[in-house]
């Protein structure tokens, strides 16, 4: 049987509107850290499409580092831990720091990842995140430069994957998994994209 199936990917957030989010979000951190520099952490995969695009748009001196986290599975959900798959290159000393997140879901990733990286003295340590869905909160997260809070679907795009695909979309898409079944219709302002078999949905 041909596993092949083509995704239907609606645009939730034009690219247009991300960009200009984008644009202003550096606006806002340029002035904000004026006369600073400023660390940006980006946390991968889904982090780097933003942060790429963020540090363009700030105007003071950047710095980037990086970092890859694990996603928490059933088995640690109950505990939150968090494990360090990818750690940072620089130390975080004395630096006024901003992480960067492509979406903050339940928050447990940031939610544990946070008072893990003040212990290792950074100046001052902010939270960026493109995207925020309020309604999968399930621990505190303070988000201190947000773009676009969405509601509770499954978003692609802009650093965000199904199955590891779709991170290179320009703007922010949700995915209409059984839409290759339907009728080859496309509605305006949508896109089909032909995608390969699946795997879990692991956003
Ligand atoms: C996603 C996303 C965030 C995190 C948010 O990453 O990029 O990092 O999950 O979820 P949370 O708020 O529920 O913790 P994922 O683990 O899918 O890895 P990826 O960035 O490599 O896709
Ligand atoms: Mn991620
Ligand atoms: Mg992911």
């Amino acid at each position: 049987e041909d596993t092949k199936m083509a995704d239907k990917i609606n645009v939730l957030i034009p690219e247009e509107t991300v960009d200009a989010k984008i644009k202003e979000i550096g606006e806002q951190i340029s002035k904000d850290y004026a006369g600073k520099e400023v660390h940006l952490i980006c946390i991968l995969k889904g982090g780097v499409f933003f942060a790429c695009e963020l540090a363009k748009r700030i105007t003071v001196p950047v710095s980037l580092d990086f970092m890859q986290v694990s996603s928490y599975g059933n088995a640690t959900e109950s505990s939150g831990i968090v494990r360090i798959k990818k750690d940072l290159d620089d130390t975080m000393e004395n630096k006024e720091v901003i992480i960067v997140e492509d979406i903050i879901d339940s928050g447990r990733t940031l939610h544990y990842l946070i008072p893990v990286l003040k212990q290792r003295n950074p100046a001052s340590i902010r939270l960026c995140a493109l995207l925020n869905k309020p309604d999968r909160r399930e621990v505190e997260v303070q988000i201190d430069y947000l773009g676009f809070d969405i509601p509770d679907e499954f978003v692609v795009g802009y650093g965000l994957d199904y199955a590891q695909k779709y991170r290179n979309l320009p703007f922010i898409g949700v995915v209409e998994p059984d839409a290759a079944e339907d009728a080859p219709e496309t509605a305006e302002g949508a896109e089909n994209v032909t995608g390969e078999e699946k795997g879990e949905n692991v956003e």
